[in-house]
């Protein structure tokens, strides 16, 4: 099939103008290509952004029709194609389509009801959670309570969602089977990982004499269904609407255990934080939108500059899970050959995310950042208030480090040497958040959703569906029986006789 008509036809004939050069003409630069938002200060004068470049993405995001687009999604219509339905995660936070508002409503109020219900003893005495799910059923979640989670809450959670035994044994270890809650997440229900795991817990709780380890499950799936016919009784179980997509669905019922363990009003906080975000991203022109300002330079590295990657260091403990959240979000979402029309692209989608925390990163990958052959746009996520007991200076070391690593990027230094030069020129984007609280991370994650979404309306593809992950279940559900190994490739075949599957 021929590629499709190029949107970035154009774009790719530009060159990009060295930071120094940007910089040095126009003193009003850090403040163009800044955006405050939600108690987060988002800054794109280390990239190449410059008012060429966002001409050309301007024009870009008209022919593509990112405002209407960007409306569709808001106002419930049918923005994945592929299959046929809305994405309605932004409901979860009360805007857009009234209709999917007051169904997401009506499953927050379930969930309230029944943390209220454990609160008041209605499950016995619970001394932890047992959280079992896996891609967006567990990373989101997992992350909420890791970044808000510290030192707060009686009920410890404790995250299954590898389908290693070590991973079960990991999990349960620190728990009590007589009043632990198991929290089976999952949208499908069908998810081959998520339902042996369930079935171990089960069989763990049975072993330590539990009388009813069905009754200490709560299901959060949107295929209720399927729950039931496990076992699972209806009362039991918290909806969510079909709408909303595995790694966007921290905000619904599938941030069950975290909003047990946190507490209703820091999730409460942590949706209004993010209804802020979806404000913005509806509202805002597009010169000033933080989400389309932050896919604008995503792709300006990938369509122009060819950069095949992008990183993101989290100076600040409490987020070092961002990353490898991000990674489902972009890569699951915008990782495709083809546009929502079927047709090949023509040119790159998404960048590969990567990244961890600083400062241990700069003292691993940091050598091929500043000095290496490829280009890798680097993102900094850093917050101005510690979250620590320590003497301040740790803090004050950190942000200094990560302000430094920025500037050094984009600096270079000239040296006699060759391998003690740096090049310079090097790009990033600093995200400072005033404080780290469920607001600030609310707004901080529906940013990411949004600048996914811009990025794919611009790419032309469905940021909703995955097919890509279906091929590899398949063959694993084929190879339940061991006839069907005669039928894999010869390499495959092999591995399989010399592990004695
Ligand atoms: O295999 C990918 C995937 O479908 C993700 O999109 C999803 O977040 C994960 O599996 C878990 O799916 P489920 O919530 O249906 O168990």
């Amino acid at each position: 099939m021929p590629a499709t008509t190029d949107p970035f036809a154009r774009l790719r004939t530009l060159k990009l103008t060295p930071l120094d050069g940007l910089f040095a003409g126009d003193e009003e630069r850090v403040e163009t290509l800044s955006v405050e938002v939600a108690g987060i200060r988002f800054d794109w004068s280390k990239t190449h952004l410059d008012a060429a470049l966002l001409g050309e993405f301007a024009a870009i995001a008209e022919a593509q029709g990112l405002a209407a687009r960007r409306e569709a999604l808001f106002s419930g219509e049918v923005v994945n194609v592929t299959e046929g339905r809305a994405a309605t995660h932004v409901a979860e936070r009360g805007q857009g389509d009234p209709d999917h508002v007051a169904a997401a409503a009506a499953s927050h109020q379930r969930m309230r009801s029944l943390i209220d219900a454990i609160e008041g003893g209605a499950f016995g005495d619970v001394s932890g959670i047992l959280h079992i799910g896996i891609g967006g059923s567990a990373l989101g979640p997992e992350l909420l309570l890791d970044s808000l989670g510290r030192g707060t809450g009686e009920v410890g959670v404790s995250i299954l969602s590898n389908i290693d035994g070590l991973a079960v044994d990991d999990s349960t270890d620190p728990l009590d089977p007589e009043t632990t809650l198991v929290c089976a997440v999952s949208k499908t229900f069908t998810t081959a990982e998520t339902l042996m795991n369930l079935e171990a817990a089960l069989k763990w709780m049975r072993e330590a004499g539990v009388e009813d380890p069905y009754g200490r499950v709560i299901a959060i799936t949107a295929n209720p269904a399927a729950a039931i016919e496990f076992g699972i009784d209806e009362t039991r179980i918290l909806p969510f609407d079909e709408g909303v997509g595995g790694r966007y669905s921290l905000w619904s019922s599938v941030g069950f255990s975290a909003a047990l363990a946190l507490g209703w009003e820091t999730f409460e906080e942590l949706l209004e934080g993010a209804a802020a975000m979806d404000r913005h991203f509806r509202l805002t022109p597009l010169e000033r939108n933080a989400p389309v300002l932050a896919a604008f330079a995503d792709l300006a590295y990938t369509q122009v500059a060819g950069a095949e990657t992008r990183a993101v260091f989290a100076y600040d403990e409490r987020l070092r899970l961002l990353p490898s959240y991000l990674q489902q979000l972009e890569m699951e979402s915008n990782g495709k050959s083809v546009n929502a029309a079927g047709e090949p692209l023509a040119g790159p989608s998404a960048a590969i995310t990567w990244g961890g925390t600083g400062t241990d990163a700069q003292h691993a990958v940091f050598q091929l950042l500043h000095q290496g052959t490829h280009l890798v746009p680097v993102e900094f996520v850093a917050v101005i208030e510690r979250g620590d007991d320590q003497d301040p200076a740790h803090h004050r070391a950190l942000l200094r480090n990560c302000f430094a690593q920025g500037a050094a990027l984009m600096a270079g230094e000239a040296a006699a040497d060759p391998a003690r030069a740096f090049a310079g020129n090097r790009p990033s984007s600093t995200i400072l958040l005033d404080r780290l609280d469920a607001r600030t991370l609310g707004a901080l994650l529906a940013f990411y959703e949004h600048r996914v979404f811009a990025a794919a309306v611009l790419l032309g593809i469905n940021p909703f569906d995955q097919f890509g992950v279906e091929l590899g279940k398949k063959m694993a559900r084929a190879l339940d029986n061991p006839e069907a190994a005669g039928e894999f490739d010869a390499s495959t075949r092999a591995l399989i006789e010399r592990a004695g599957l």
